[in-house]
């Protein structure tokens, strides 16, 4: 079966700014409903008009019942949930020796911890539809190491790809299906405080958005585990 049919529900965490408000507009335009998982729940502009299909959930990564509650939340308001995209991400640029503890902890929390546990919260509801789908925002810091300061980074990103390869390998039987999104620089905030590049040269949120929301259409029979881009030419990107 191409397509969601109609009515599937999206759970989008970092909705609130970046690739994940990009996704969760995306997705509302091509008729998901969606719940916002947002630090500071507020509805975005483009949600205008559709409130029957917007839920906005408060979500803080580092709260260990929080993915919990949202599930329950959303489960409550659609009664299914077809999609989950973590996204919510932080980025600590420093060096593995610079590092420490905590900002190792910090990252692997948000990126890795928080991901896992909100598949592990939604998982009877994405089995129960026979085509559930997990999208990891990884990204190209999770296939290589590409400077010292993205060092610590890439610790968590490789493995939040690894995450996702292990719930396809969990899922797959149910019908659900992981992909590991790993894009290079994308035009947000987090990206604005790493590179010098000009936006425009830099891969758009909303490309990206498509790219997401084409990865969830994809039937059971077209898995895909990881899906790299880039906005600028690597030796294997
Ligand atoms: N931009 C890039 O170049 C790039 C490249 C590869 C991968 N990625 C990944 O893509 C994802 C989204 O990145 P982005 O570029 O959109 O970043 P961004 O512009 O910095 O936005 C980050 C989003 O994550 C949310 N967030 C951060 N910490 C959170 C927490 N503890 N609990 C809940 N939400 C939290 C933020 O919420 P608040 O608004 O409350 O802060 C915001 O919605 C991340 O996983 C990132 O690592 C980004």
């Amino acid at each position: 079966m191409n397509g969601h049919p109609k009515g599937s529900v999206a759970l989008i965490s970092g909705a609130s700014r970046g690739i994940g408000s990009h996704v969760a507009a995306e997705l509302l335009q091509q008729g998901w409903s969606v719940s916002l998982g947002m630090r500071t729940p507020v509805t975005p502009g483009w949600a205008a008009g559709h409130e029957d299909r917007v839920q906005l959930a408060a979500y803080d990564a580092g709260d260990v019942d929080g993915e919990q509650r949202w599930v329950r939340q959303a489960l409550d308001r659609f009664g299914r949930i077809d999609a989950l995209v973590a996204n919510a991400g932080i980025m600590i640029p420093k060096t593995v020796i610079e590092a420490d503890d905590d900002d190792i902890e910090a990252m692997m929390s948000v990126n890795v911890k928080a991901p896992r546990r909100l598949a592990k919260a939604a998982w009877e509801a994405l089995c129960a539809t026979g085509r559930g789908r997990v999208i990891i925002l990884a990204s190209l810091s999770g296939k290589r190491v590409k400077s010292a300061a993205a060092g610590s980074y890439s610790l968590s990103k490789f493995a939040a790809v690894a995450l996702a390869h292990a719930i396809r390998q969990t899922g797959f039987d149910k019908g659900v299906r992981a992909t590991a999104v790993c894009p290079g620089f994308v035009a947000t905030d987090m990206a604005a405080a790493l590179t010098d590049r000009a936006s425009d040269q830099l891969t758009q949120p909303d490309d990206l958005a498509r790219i997401i929301a084409m990865l969830l259409s994809l039937p059971n029979e077209a898995s895909v585990a990881e899906f790299a881009v880039n906005c600028q030419l690597e030796e294997f990107f």
